[in-house]
């Protein structure tokens, strides 16, 4: 993200209030491993959290994924649903990922985010926390740094790598944007509104339904990558999200969306510097069968990608 830097001296927008420090400051930094056993030992130095698990299952044996892979899953839920370039560069598909799809990532999310390198709830610079858990796949960003890295500063991991199945489905949402911005702006180059992208980070964040995140910019990637207007792709599932976003750092202009499961929106290009926020989930909206099939727990799974 450079997703959740703080926007300005004063921190977050109303909404997105940070919570008391947990640990009365900065934690020790230095290298080791994470394990989830929990507790509050310590292992190489480093404080051993509890991993936080998105599923209610409490049985390691749910954590286990099936062998499908995304892409074989069957057809994107294109039709009938309303697709829009909601701006140049912005462009929200609803309903486009397929539920067996949003079951799979899901289950992957939790066998991921229970493992090294899962779930915790990050902090700032002056020792608050953020509103949500988070997690990095491909590379690691740290919210106190807003520097991405090849292990968390918080404990030493690694993060895991971005499931393929992941990178085939961003690829052919992709895909199916271009094919909607051509539509609207008859434009022989769709990549000129749209950059394409081959991304190399995830950023997974869970928010329960007292979640939020402060309007912000995503800045932290490498120049060129921003230069370029590579796009930021964000996979919503679970609660609807109230979205807000606009030009500049001030809520009551900002424009407002929900973000519902299945959703996949896009910013890049001339959009790719939006000030975008979280400011409620909305309780009880999760399909019901996605509930029933991976016992998510009440709230919204959020996966943002991006390319370094
Ligand atoms: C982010 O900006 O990093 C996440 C946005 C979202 O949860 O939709
Ligand atoms: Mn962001």
């Amino acid at each position: 993200m450079t997703p959740i830097q703080i926007l300005n001296g004063s921190g977050l927008g109303h909404f997105g209030k940070k919570q008391k420090p947990a640990h009365g400051g900065r934690l020790k930094h230095g290298r080791g491993n994470s394990k989830y056993g929990g507790g509050t030992s310590y292992s190489h130095g480093f404080p051993k959290a509890k991993p936080y698990d998105i599923c209610l299952c409490g049985n390691r044996r749910s954590a286990t994924i099936s062998t499908g892979s995304l892409n074989e899953m069957g057809h994107t839920e294109m039709e009938g649903a309303k697709q829009r370039v909601l701006r140049p560069g912005m462009v929200l598909l609803k309903r486009y990922i397929t539920h067996k799809e949003q079951v799979e990532i899901v289950k992957k999310c939790r066998y991921l985010g229970i493992g090294p390198g899962g779930f915790y709830q990050p902090g700032y610079q002056d020792g608050a926390k953020l509103r949500l858990q988070m997690m990095c796949l491909g590379m690691k960003w740290d919210p106190m740094s807003r520097k991405y890295d090849d292990t968390r500063p918080v404990d030493g991991s690694e993060p895991p790598c971005i499931p393929r199945e992941f990178s085939l489905l961003v690829k052919r949402a992709i895909q199916d944007a271009h094919a909607l911005v051509k539509k609207e702006y008859h434009v022989s180059n769709v990549e000129d509104i749209l950059p394409l992208t081959s991304p190399d980070i995830c950023i997974v964040n869970f928010y329960t339904t007292s979640g939020r995140l402060g309007l912000h910019q995503d800045r932290d990637e490498s120049r060129e990558s921003l230069c370029k207007g590579l796009p930021v792709v964000s996979l919503s599932l679970g609660d609807s999200a109230e979205f807000l976003y606009g030009d500049q750092r001030n809520v009551d202009n900002a424009e407002r969306i929900f973000l519902e499961s299945g959703d996949v929106l896009f910013f890049g290009g001339k959009s790719r510097h939006i000030f975008h926020g979280v400011s409620s989930i909305i309780p009880k909206s999760a399909p019901k069968a996605l509930l029933e099939e991976t016992r998510l727990r009440p709230g919204r799974l959020n996966l943002t990608f991006r390319q370094f």
